[in-house]
C-alpha cells in the first residue's frame, strides 16, 4: 500500500500537494473544489498590507474633507481595516468549516506594523498555520542588504510573539545568501519556508515602447531553480520545513522536489492552466513512481538527493556550468 502522507508545519497532510496562495484559494467554493479534487492543504489567498493601505488612500482622496478632518481619516482607516480583516476571518472560518484539510492563512506584508495585530485573529478564526509573504523590492542603492534581511526577521519575530500556530515565510529568490537567510528565519522562530514566491515581472512591448506586465504564470523550467535551493537548504538548515514553489507543473516535478528534501510542493500556475482535475494525475504519477521504486512512504525517499546526501554535491553548485563547457570543448 502506497502512503503519500506527509507532515508540514506539524500538520498531517494526506499528500504533499498544497494549493498555493492565489485567487483559486480565495473563496470557500473554490477551496471545496480543490479538496474534492484531492489537494492535501490550502494556503488562502493573501490579505495584502498594501491593499489595505491603497484602499485607505483612495477613499481619502475621493473626498478632500476626509483629509481636512483627521477624525474622518481615522474612521476610514479603521473601517477599512476592520472590513478587510473581517472578510478574511470569514474566509478562514468558512474554509475550516467546509472541509477537513489544513488551512494556512497568508499575509502579504512589508512591515512589522499594524497588520500584525490581526495575526491572533487569524489563529482564533481557525487557521492551522500562517504563511508570511514578505515582499520587498529594494530600489535604493544606499540600502544595505543586512537592513533588508532584518526587516524579514523583525516581521517574523513580531508575528511569532502574537500567535502560537506554526509560521512559515514565503521568500523570493533575491537574497545574496539564501541558506543564511533561511537559517536566520529558523533562528527567529519560523517552522517553515516557502521557496520561492514568483514576482510580478515586467516586460517591454517593442511596437509601442511600453513597459507591460509579463505572464503571471510560471513555466515548468522554473522549477529547476527551486530544486537547487531546496537541495541546499534541506541539507544546510534541516530543522526547517520546506514548501517548494514555482514551476511545479506535474507529478514528476513534485517527486524531484521531494527527493531534494522538500516536505511539500505548492501548486498555482498548473491549477490555473489545467484546472483542479490535474491533482489526480499528480497523485497517480507520484504513486506510480513510488511503486516502481518500492517506496512505501514519502519518508523512504525524501531528501535522498539533497546536497549532503549525494556523492557529487558540486552539481548543486555553479561549477556544473563550467564543467559542461569544458567537457563540450574537449
Ligand atoms: C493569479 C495569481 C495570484 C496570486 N496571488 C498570490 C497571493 O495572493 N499571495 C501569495 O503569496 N502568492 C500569490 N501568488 C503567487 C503563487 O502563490 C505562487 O507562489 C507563484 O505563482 C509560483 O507558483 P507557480 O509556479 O505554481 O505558479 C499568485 C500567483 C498568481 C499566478
Amino acid at each position: 500500500m502506497t502512503n503519500l502522507e506527509t507532515i508540514y508545519l506539524g500538520l498531517k497532510l494526506k499528500n504533499p500537494l498544497v494549493a498555493a496562495s492565489s485567487g483559486l484559494t480565495g473563496s470557500t467554493g473554490k477551496i471545496k473544489d480543490l479538496e474534492e479534487a484531492g489537494i492535501g492543504a490550502v494556503v488562502l489567498k493573501s490579505v495584502f498590507e498594501e491593499q489595505i493601505n491603497n484602499e485607505i488612500t483612495s477613499l481619502l482622496r475621493k473626498n478632500p474633507q476626509n483629509i481636512a478632518y483627521p477624525e474622518a481619516g481615522d474612521y476610514i482607516r479603521n473601517y477599512i481595516r476592520d472590513n478587510t480583516a473581517n472578510k478574511y476571518l470569514d474566509l478562514i472560518s468558512g474554509a475550516k468549516k467546509s472541509g477537513g484539510i489544513p488551512v494556512i492563512a497568508s499575509v502579504n506584508c512589508v512591515s512589522a506594523s499594524e497588520w500584525t495585530t490581526f495575526a491572533k485573529d487569524f489563529e482564533n478564526a481557525g487557521a492551522d498555520a500562517l504563511e508570511l509573504n514578505i515582499f520587498y523590492v529594494p530600489v535604493d542603492c544606499h540600502e544595505e542588504p543586512g537592513e533588508i534581511e532584518q526587516l524579514y526577521t523583525e516581521v517574523l519575530s513580531k508575528v511569532k510573539s502574537e500567535v502560537s500556530i506554526p509560521v512559515s515565510v514565503k521568500i523570493g529568490l533575491y537574497h545574496s545568501n539564501i541558506t543564511a537567510m533561511v537559517y536566520k528565519l529558523k533562528v527567529n522562530g519560523a517552522e517553515g519556508v516557502v521557496m520561492f514566491n514568483r514576482f510580478y515581472e515586467p516586460d517591454i512591448k517593442l511596437n509601442t515602447l511600453e513597459l507591460i506586465p509579463a505572464s503571471v504564470y510560471s513555466v515548468p523550467a522554473e522549477s529547476r531553480h527551486t530544486l537547487r535551493w531546496v537541495g541546499l537548504v534541506s541539507s544546510e538548515v534541516p530543522e526547517i520545513d520546506i514548501a517548494a514553489s514555482t514551476g511545479i507543473h506535474d507529478g514528476q516535478a513534485v517527486i524531484k522536489q521531494l527527493l531534494a528534501g522538500a516536505q511539500v510542493t505548492q501548486l498555482c500556475s498548473a491549477l490555473y492552466i489545467k484546472g483542479a482535475g490535474v491533482i489526480s494525475s499528480f497523485i497517480s504519477e507520484i504513486t506510480e513512481f513510488m511503486k516502481q521504486w518500492n517506496f512505501k512512504r514519502i519518508e523512504d525517499f525524501r531528501g535522498r538527493l539533497s546536497y549532503k546526501k549525494i556523492s557529487d554535491p558540486l552539481i548543486y553548485e555553479r561549477s556544473q556550468f563550467m564543467k559542461y563547457f569544458s567537457e563540450k570543448d574537449k
